[in-house]
C-alpha cells in the first residue's frame, strides 16, 4: 500500500514538476499561459515557447509549437537574429555573446510578484544583463525587462538596449495597432505581417501616443474580437519608443523587439552603473482581441494603475465651455450646473493664472503658477467653497513641463528651457511655449513644487489634470554635460518619473489626470501616477466611437475619460442628439465638457437621469470585462457594439450604436458576447429617450444563450447616430 503511493507521489511529481524533470527549463506560468525558457549555465537562454498553460514541458517538446530560438539575442556573433542589446565595449570592440551565469527565482515583496531572473555576462569583457521576468497570482501578464551593468575600464556605449525579445513560430499574422495625432488619436490598424520590418514608434520626446500607440497585438489569422489566438504586448514607457515586427525569410519566424528608441540617444555606461530598461508587458489569449484587453485590464487595474480598483468621479471641464475666458462667473455657473446635474466634480481647466502676464491664449504666462487676480479676484478657495456648498469637489489643470518665453519663470530661469545654445529655439503653442529641462534637478524641484504648492496653499484641491502641450522640438541641455547630450531622451522621463514619485510620496490620494493635447501620452510607464487619460480633444461623439474603442483595447474604462460636449462639437458639422452623446460617453469614464446652462429644460431633465442611471452601472463599466463585438472600424457593420460584465456575470450592459442610418436596410439582429449562457437576464432599456416608451425589449427575461446566439432586434429611427443602451440582470 505505502509503495504504490510512494509510486503515484513520485509520477505525479514527473508529470506535473517540470523543472525536477527537465532542470534546463524554466516555465513561468499565470493561470492561463505559459512561458518557457531553456538554459544551463556556459550556454545562451533559448525561448522555447509562449502561449496557452502547459502542465509539462513534453507537451511542446518535438512539435513545431516549440521556437527554441534565441530569448535575447545580442549583436556580435550572430547576426541573424534580430538584435535586442548592441554596444561599444570600453576598448572599441563592438560584439557580445552571452552566457548564462545561475538563475534565480523570488518573490518581489513590493509588489508580491514571482521573478525569476536570468543572470548573463559576456564571454569576454565584463559585461553582466539580467533577463527578469514577472508574473502576479491575479493576472495572466508577464513583465519582461533587462538590466545592463559592466566592470570595463572606462564608459561602455550602449546603442540598442530594448527590452524584450519575442520570437513567435507560426506564418499567418496579423498586426493590430493604434496611430493618430492629435484629435484623430488611436485610429485602428489592421494588416497582415508580411516578410520584412515593421515598425511602431515614436520620437516626439515627450508625447509618445500620438504617432503610434507602443501596445499592439498580433493575431493568429485575421484579427477576431471574440475568438481566435492573440498575442498582445505594451511598452511601459513615456519616451520615445521602437517596437519592430521582423518576418525572418529564412525561417517564417516573426521577431518582436520593444524597447527604448536609440535613435540620438546613445547612452555611456559607467563602470558599475546598473541601466534598467523600461517593462514590456504581455499576454497571450484564444478568446481574441477582446480577451487580451480583459487580460491587459485586469492586470492593469490591480498592478498599473493607482486605484485602478476604484471608479472615477463624474466631472464637467471647463475647457470647452468657456476655453481661456475663465472668471468667477464663469465658474460659479459652471459649479451650479454640474451639481443640480448630479455630478461630483468641477475641473477649471486652462486660463486661470498668470500675474504679470495673464493668461488669456496659448501666447503667455506657462510657468507662472499664480492665481489671475483679475480674473478670479475671490481666489481658489472661494470656488471650493461654491463646490462644496454644492456637495461637489474642486480640481484644476496645470502644465508644469512648461513654460512661455512671454513668463516670468523664463525672465528669471532662460537656461531652465530645452535648447540648443547657439540656436533660436523653435517654439510650440502660442509661438511662445518652450519645454522645460526636467534633467535639470532645479527644475525637478520646480515641477515638484508648483503641485505641492497648490496643495500646500489649498489642501482641498481634490483632482489635478496635467496637460503636456509641446514636443521636445529643441533638444538640447544646459544642464547636461556637452559629452552627454544624447542622454536627454531617456534622463527627461526619468526625471519625470522622478519628480511624480515625489509627488505621489506627499500626495498619494489626489486624482491626476493625464493629458497631452488630448491623448498623446497615453502609456502605462505614466499610469502607476495618473488616475485616468483625457482621452481626445476631438470629442465629436461619432469619432470618440472610435477613439475609445481602440483606447479600450488597452487600457480599461476607469482611464478612459469620455465627456459629453455641445453639438456639433468643435471641429465637426454633424449634430448628435444629446442621448447620442452620453450613450458614447458612458462607455468611458463619463464626464462633461459644455455649459450645462445653455441646456434645455429637456436636455436637462435627460442628462440628470442619464448621470444617476450612470452611477447604477458606473462600477460595471469600470470595473467590469469589457466584450466588443462589432467595430466601428468595419465598414462593412451597420452597427457597432460592445458589452461591459461582471467577472460573475450576473450584470452586464450592452451598447448598440447604429452610426449612420441607411434607409431600407434590414434590421439585423444583434448578438452580444459575454453572458452566462445558462441563466436568464432581465432586460431594462437605459437611456430612453421617452421614459414612457422604452423599447419594446424593456422588462423582457431572456436567456444568455439566446442573446449571445440569437441577439436582440432593436427599433431604429430615420437617421444617423442612434443607440441603444440595455442593461442585463440575472435573476
Ligand atoms: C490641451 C488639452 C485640452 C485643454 C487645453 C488647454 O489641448 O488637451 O483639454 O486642457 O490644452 O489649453
Amino acid at each position: 500500500m505505502k509503495k504504490a503511493h510512494l509510486l503515484w507521489t513520485l509520477l505525479a511529481v514527473c508529470l506535473f514538476v517540470p523543472n525536477l524533470l527537465w532542470a534546463k527549463n524554466y516555465v513561468i506560468s499565470t493561470a492561463k499561459t505559459s512561458l518557457v525558457l531553456r538554459t544551463e549555465p556556459g550556454k545562451r537562454v533559448d525561448f522555447v515557447y509562449y502561449g496557452s498553460r502547459i502542465d509539462r514541458v513534453n507537451d511542446i517538446y518535438d512539435t513545431r509549437s516549440a521556437v527554441n530560438w534565441n530569448a535575447y539575442p545580442v549583436f556580435g556573433t550572430n547576426c541573424r537574429a534580430e538584435h535586442a542589446l548592441a554596444v561599444t565595449h570600453a576598448n572599441g570592440d563592438l560584439s557580445l555573446e552571452l552566457e548564462t551565469v545561475k538563475v534565480e527565482s523570488y518573490k518581489d515583496e513590493k509588489d508580491g510578484g514571482n521573478v525569476t531572473e536570468f543572470q548573463l555576462r559576456d564571454k569576454v569583457f565584463p559585461f553582466y544583463v539580467k533577463l527578469f521576468y514577472k508574473t502576479y497570482e491575479d493576472s495572466d501578464v508577464i513583465k519582461t525587462w533587462t538590466e545592463y551593468s559592466h566592470k570595463e575600464k572606462s564608459d561602455v556605449v550602449l546603442r540598442k538596449f530594448a527590452s524584450a525579445y519575442i520570437p513567435m513560430l507560426a506564418n499567418d499574422y496579423w498586426l493590430s495597432y493604434l496611430a493618430g495625432q492629435q484629435n484623430s488619436e488611436s485610429d485602428l490598424y489592421e494588416e497582415p505581417i508580411n516578410r520584412g520590418r515593421k515598425m511602431l514608434g515614436d520620437h516626439d520626446g515627450t508625447r509618445n501616443a500620438f504617432k503610434t500607440h507602443a501596445s499592439f497585438m498580433v493575431s493568429q489569422g485575421r484579427p477576431q474580437e471574440n475568438s481566435g489566438n492573440v498575442f498582445g504586448g505594451t511598452l511601459a514607457w513615456s519616451g520615445n519608443y521602437d517596437i519592430s515586427f521582423v518576418r525572418d525569410y529564412s525561417h517564417g519566424r516573426l521577431e518582436i523587439t520593444a524597447g527604448m528608441n536609440p535613435e540620438m540617444s546613445h547612452y555611456y555606461l559607467k563602470p558599475n552603473e546598473v541601466f534598467t530598461t523600461p517593462e514590456f508587458i504581455f499576454t497571450y489569449s484564444t478568446e481574441g482581441k477582446s480577451g487580451v484587453s480583459r487580460q491587459f485590464h485586469r492586470w492593469a487595474r490591480n498592478h498599473q494603475i493607482i486605484d485602478g480598483t476604484k471608479t472615477r468621479d463624474i466631472l464637467l471641464n471647463s475647457w470647452e465651455g468657456v476655453r481661456f475666458k475663465v472668471n468667477q462667473e464663469g465658474m460659479d455657473k459652471m459649479i451650479r450646473g454640474i451639481s443640480e446635474l448630479g455630478g461630483e466634480l468641477f475641473v477649471m481647466d486652462d486660463g486661470w493664472f498668470g500675474d504679470k502676464y495673464p493668461r488669456n491664449d496659448g501666447t503667455s504666462s506657462l510657468g507662472d503658477w499664480v492665481l489671475c487676480r483679475e480674473k478670479l479676484p475671490n481666489g481658489i478657495d472661494a470656488l471650493i467653497n461654491s463646490c462644496e456648498e454644492r456637495g461637489i469637489k474642486f480640481g484644476i489643470w496645470i502644465e508644469p513641463e512648461m513654460v512661455n518665453s512671454k513668463s516670468e519663470l523664463y525672465e528669471k530661469h532662460p537656461d531652465w528651457v530645452v535648447r540648443q545654445p547657439d540656436r533660436e529655439p523653435t517654439p510650440g503653442r502660442g509661438g511662445s511655449q518652450l519645454l522645460l529641462d526636467m534633467c535639470n534637478p532645479k527644475v525637478q524641484d520646480f515641477v515638484f513644487k508648483v503641485v505641492d504648492d497648490l496643495l500646500q496653499k489649498h489642501p482641498r484641491i481634490h483632482y489635478i489634470k496635467w496637460d503636456a502641450n509641446f514636443s521636445a522640438n529643441n533638444v538640447g541641455s544646459y544642464y547636461l554635460p556637452k559629452d552627454r547630450q544624447s542622454h536627454f531622451y531617456i534622463e527627461y522621463h526619468r526625471s519625470l518619473q522622478k519628480v511624480l514619485e515625489r509627488i505621489r510620496a506627499k500626495y498619494p490620494k489626489v486624482i491626476i489626470q493625464l493629458c497631452a493635447s488630448g491623448g498623446g501620452r497615453l502609456n502605462y510607464g505614466l499610469l502607476p501616477y495618473f488616475h485616468e487619460n483625457w482621452t481626445s480633444d476631438n470629442t465629436d461623439a461619432l469619432q470618440r466611437l472610435q477613439i475609445q474603442w481602440s483606447v479600450s483595447m488597452f487600457y480599461p474604462s476607469n482611464v478612459i475619460a469620455a465627456h459629453v460636449s455641445r453639438s456639433p462639437s468643435k471641429g465637426a458639422n454633424n449634430p448628435s442628439s444629446l442621448k447620442f452623446r452620453f450613450d458614447v460617453a458612458m462607455t468611458g469614464r463619463l464626464g462633461l465638457e459644455l455649459r450645462p446652462e445653455t441646456f434645455s429644460e429637456s436636455e436637462k431633465l435627460f442628462a440628470k437621469r442619464a448621470i444617476e442611471t450612470y452611477k447604477g452601472i458606473r462600477d460595471i463599466i469600470q470595473l467590469g470585462d469589457i466584450y466588443r463585438i462589432l467595430s466601428p472600424f468595419d465598414k462593412e457593420n451597420l452597427y457597432s457594439t460592445q458589452l461591459f460584465a461582471t467577472p460573475k456575470k450576473d450584470r452586464a450592459v450592452f451598447f448598440a450604436f447604429c452610426p449612420y442610418y441607411r434607409r431600407n436596410q434590414p434590421t439585423p439582429a444583434l448578438k452580444m458576447a459575454g453572458l452566462d449562457p445558462n441563466r436568464n437576464y432581465r432586460i431594462r432599456e437605459l437611456n430612453p429617450l421617452n421614459p414612457q416608451k422604452p423599447a419594446s425589449i424593456n422588462g423582457k427575461v431572456v436567456s444568455g444563450r439566446f442573446l449571445m446566439e440569437q441577439g436582440v432586434v432593436l427599433q431604429w429611427e430615420k437617421g444617423d447616430r442612434q443607440s441603444a443602451v440595455l442593461e442585463l440582470t440575472a435573476e
